[in-house]
């Protein structure tokens, strides 16, 4: 007779917690551009991604959200988009992406679209035809008279700055009027005041959830509206001015956007967007996901979680680590910005932690390298859903664009080739680092879209995967960690230590953790025990790459020395 030991693992135990898909979700961003380039012309494509579909699953996420994928002409790469039904030629075909959806579904890794529904590109046929006065088209942007000032001269209709910096109106000689657009001259605004406009993008959202896609992604949500000009008498108002020194009318922040960001009625069109998403939902027994993104005021930003009145959508996407963290902030200040989210988000709602993506210098170069692995423990083991920008979890840097190769409208738009940098994001969409190979293994090309950032050869996948403490392997680490009861259902609690040790105790049951990171630039001596029972001795299960303490060996919790940039996944002893 044979006997079957069956150990069950307190961590993972089977409890009667339903959660959905998408609760505790591990997203991927890939930035479809950069990723890899299966036919050998230096743009990344879809097929590239196919083939690295297996390297997803290895390093655990649960879905995967592709920067936009549809026909563009490329001036701000993908986000201005030509054709939502089309896929972008240079990356591949319906076929090749309907494939993709295949395989992924194969592996379990969930496909997400990113649709922007603020503007088309100026190439795009809906924008010539509404350019050229065709009736059905006539009203889907929005079209305003030029201003004549005194001298009789053409000026535009009013003061409004777009993000991209100078005039957020283009003038067009066809319907001798200026068109508005918030974002770079080629990504005019739609007029969402015209309902057909809305229910275009409806059909757009509900054709690609019908290919098969596990949630859309729609950003620049809060741009969606300007203000109702009829209560003005039939004329865009002003903006205000902020007063911030140092700015002039060609700078975004020189104005207040009162009169074209978070309007009123953004908040009844996305929970009509919501029903597209919940249709397909429930027709499928299979929850399709809606993010938005928002950058704006914490009450605003909570808000698109839903209200009484408003249904809100899945993930309102929360910005707060990318744009308040920065190189001078403290434990204080990480504790400060976590918790505000965690406050203002209505109860019952699942958090989301994200430090970057491909609008936002990488995380080693925003901070510094060292802090690498205390920012994936943070994203990967803070309560609810994590988002990584490709790269991150090698600790990728950002790479060097000069002038002459800067492709970034945003940069261009600076005209200024020794300060475009400050605002260039080309620098964190240079290629994905595979290996110290040709173009980092990501093209065999001769010339990649951008070039390679430097140091690729040391800083790679390859080698971090080879190599027993590296960044990589420090993230599979986590990965696996967020599995476990603690970090997926598990409740939260965090200190500021003292202004450079920020901690928090994750915990379910009795099984409990308590992640430390020294942020600041010097040796921190910590006492955990100020934590609700948390004593004795803790054992550690990841520590940051240049810790000197390797797993499971054990610290005391009332004395805990660390060194600069240090940070440890501790478990308490039972
Ligand atoms: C938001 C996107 O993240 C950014 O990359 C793009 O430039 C703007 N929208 C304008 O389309």
């Amino acid at each position: 007779m044979c006997f079957i030991a069956i150990v069950i693992d307190a961590r993972y135990e089977n409890v009667n917690v339903k959660s959905d898909w998408w609760e505790t979700a591990l997203f991927y961003q890939i930035y479809p551009r950069s990723f890899v380039d299966s036919d050998g012309d230096g743009i990344g494509d879809i097929n590239g991604i196919i083939s690295r579909l297996d390297y997803l699953k290895e390093l655990g996420v649960d879905a995967t959200w592709l920067s936009p994928i549809f026909k563009s002409p490329m001036y701000d790469f993908g986000y201005d988009i030509s054709d939502y039904y089309t896929i972008q030629p240079e990356y591949g075909s319906l076929e090749d992406f309907e494939q993709l959806i295949k395989k992924a579904n194969e592996l379990n890794i969930k496909i997400i679209l990113d649709i922007v529904p603020n503007h088309t590109s100026n190439e795009s046929e809906w924008f010539l035809k509404s350019s050229n006065k065709e009736e059905y088209y006539n009203n889907w942007y929005i079209w305003e008279n030029a201003h004549i000032d005194n001298y009789g001269r053409r000026k535009p209709p009013n003061n409004w700055v777009s993000v991209f910096r100078k005039s957020a109106w283009s003038y067009m000689p066809s319907r001798d009027q200026y068109y508005l657009h918030q974002f770079s001259e080629s990504e005019p605004d739609l007029n969402y005041r015209n309902p057909v406009v809305a229910e275009e993008m409806k059909n757009i959202i509900k054709y690609w959830l019908e290919k098969g896609v596990a949630g859309i992604r729609l950003g620049s949500i809060n741009y969606l509206y300007e203000t109702d000009k009829d209560v003005f008498g039939g004329h865009f108002p002003d903006e205000p001015l902020t007063g911030k020194s140092g700015l002039g009318p060609d700078d975004y922040d020189y104005l207040d956007h009162m009169y074209t960001k978070d309007q009123e009625e953004t908040y009844d069109i996305v929970s009509q967007f919501r029903e597209v998403f919940d249709s397909i939902t429930l027709r499928d027994n299979f929850t399709r996901v809606m993010m938005t993104v928002a950058n704006t005021g914490i009450k605003n930003a909570v808000r698109y979680y839903g209200d009484s009145i408003h249904s809100g959508v899945h993930i309102p996407v929360n910005n707060a680590l990318i744009n308040e963290i920065t190189k001078e902030s403290d434990a204080r200040d990480i504790k400060y910005v976590i918790d505000r989210w965690l406050s203002y988000k209505p109860l019952g709602k699942h958090a989301n932690w994200v430090t970057g993506n491909h609008d936002t210098s990488r995380v080693a170069s925003r901070f510094r390298p060292e802090l690498v692995d205390a920012f994936n423990m943070l994203v990967l083991l803070l309560p609810g859903i994590a988002f990584t920008y490709m790269g991150e979890e090698i600790g990728m840097v950002n790479g060097f664009v000069p002038w002459v190769e800067t492709k970034d409208p945003l940069a261009c738009n600076t005209d200024d080739p020794v300060n475009f940098i400050e605002v260039s994001r080309d620098p964190v969409r240079t290629p994905f680092q595979w290996s110290n190979g040709k173009n980092a293994g990501f093209s065999t090309a001769d010339k990649t879209w951008l070039p390679v950032a430097d140091g690729y050869e040391s800083l790679n996948l390859a080698t971090q995967r080879s190599t027993v403490r590296s960044h990589y392997q420090v993230y599979r680490t986590l990965t696996n960690l967020r599995k476990r009861h603690a970090f997926r259902l598990g409740r939260y609690e965090s200190l500021a230590l003292n202004n450079e040790v920020f901690a928090f105790k994750r915990w379910y049951n009795d099984d409990t953790y308590i992640i430390v990171m020294n942020v600041g630039k010097s040796y921190q001596v910590v006492n955990l025990t100020a934590f609700d029972l948390i004593f004795g001795q803790l054992e550690v299960e990841v520590s940051s790459v240049l810790s000197s303490r390797t797993y499971s060996e054990n610290v005391l919790a009332n004395f805990l020395d660390l060194s600069a940039d240090e940070a440890l996944v501790l478990r308490m002893q039972i």
